[in-house]
């Protein structure tokens, strides 16, 4: 079914209650559907409970939402199973748990592959290995606009290079990342391939097994669903080949007071109480997600991106950050030299506009791209030409006040 970007803000309950708001900083945080936030309440109205721990209906209705939650996510990936999925609490955990887990299997020497574009949240946790395993950490350099530059793919994958971890989508320039080629390379060296979803997530349902990877991190607050919760699936043999990160509750077969030894995937990864509620409300959003007409939502997004690239470039001295052609995500990052972001995002604000501006936690990728900050606009399927045109007036009156 299509459905128009009015119909699809009227289901927000924020944006609903706040008809003057433009919010363009969908890439930090989406607006959560009622759907998740209804699921939320009833849950803690209704189901309420430990899970995997209790014997009594009330647990038993826990264990039985929290189930369904975990299948959810694995439709909404088209994972293999659902035991394929661990409920961690964002992204940024689920890199940090592959991070410590898989990291624990690797040698000194052994070599992990990341890129210039990654989210700090998946640049930080492989210095953290390197500095205390050794292992080597290369980087694929990223071209004018910001695209990974995979013409040295092959010599950065050689050596013992064990795992490729990259964004699917860049944060700051709302570039794809070429994965089949990613894949295909890392598969002839032998490497497993861990991509970054947070902000892919937010445009569609993906497909872990056709994209042929072997782990895939998102969080819940990115594709319309609670803060606090996201996944980290991973393919039954990888996770079956990893430790734990955390321990504690939940994750053990048995624990006497010399050892423990470990529970099966998930809950060998699920160490104390995971974010029930949070994982029901995840899973409502994703069913809601299930049912939209992807391809009609994500050309409606593409036209209000070059709608605003059409707009940006006309504004004498702001240099666009990022691909204005070709395939993108409806991200859009700009620096105009000598007005700070913070400064063009409080005149913004003033007139209802919500945009980020700063480092986006992409720091190595500023740098490479000759920014020290930008100003970002990310677009979702509740935003409309009124939202992009209303941009365009507020940067013009914004440039004007701060010349
Ligand atoms: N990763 C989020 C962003 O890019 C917070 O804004």
């Amino acid at each position: 079914m299509s459905h128009t970007a009015a119909s699809l803000r009227e289901q927000f309950p924020l944006l609903a209650a706040a008809p003057e708001l433009h919010y363009l900083d969908s890439a930090a945080t989406a607006q959560i559907h009622s759907a998740a936030l209804d699921a939320v309440i009833k849950h803690e109205t209704t189901s309420r409970a430990n899970v995997m721990r209790g014997t009594y209906r009330l647990a038993e209705a826990a264990d039985l939402a929290y189930d369904r939650a975990r299948q959810s996510a694995a439709r909404f990936l088209n994972a293999g199973s659902a035991d394929e999925i661990v409920f961690t609490s964002g992204a940024t955990a689920s890199l940090n748990l592959v991070a410590h887990a898989f990291g624990s299997t690797l040698n000194a020497g052994d070599r992990v592959l990341i890129s210039v574009a990654e989210h700090h949240s998946n640049f930080v946790p492989w210095q953290m290995l390197r500095d205390r395993c050794g292992i080597e950490l290369a980087l694929i350099p990223v071209d004018a606009d910001g695209r990974l530059d995979l013409a040295r793919l092959a010599e950065l994958m050689g050596g013992r290079c064990c795992l490729v971890a990259v964004t699917q989508c860049s944060n700051v320039t709302g570039a794809w990342t070429d994965v089949a080629a990613i894949v295909a390379a890392a598969r002839k060296a032998g490497a497993r391939v861990l991509l970054d979803g947070a902000q892919a997530v937010q445009h569609g349902p993906q497909d872990v097994r056709a994209m042929d990877i072997d782990f895939y991190a998102f969080s819940g607050h990115k594709c319309f669903g609670p803060g606090g919760v996201g996944v980290l699936w991973g393919r039954a043999d990888a996770l079956a080949q990893m430790p734990p990160f955390l321990g504690g509750g939940g994750m053990i077969a048995g624990v006497t007071p010399e050892k423990s030894t470990w529970a099966a995937a998930p809950q060998r990864f699920e160490a104390g109480t995971p974010p029930i509620a949070q994982a029901v409300g995840l899973a409502a959003a994703l069913d809601w997600m299930m049912t939209l007409d992807w391809a009609a939502i994500r050309e409606r997004e593409a036209a209000l991106c070059r709608r605003l690239i059409e707009g940006l470039v006309g504004i004498p001295g702001l240099r666009l950050l990022g691909p204005q052609q070709g395939q993108r995500a409806p991200i859009v990052s700009f620096d105009i030299p000598g007005l700070h972001p913070h400064d063009i995002c409080q005149v913004l604000d003033s007139q209802n506009l919500a945009l980020r501006g700063g480092h986006h936690c992409a720091q190595p990728l500023l740098t490479a791209l000759g920014a020290e900050t930008c100003t970002r606009a990310s677009i979702a399927l509740y935003n409309d030409e009124a939202d992009i045109e209303a941009l365009l007036a507020g940067l013009d009156r914004a440039l004007r006040e701060l010349a």
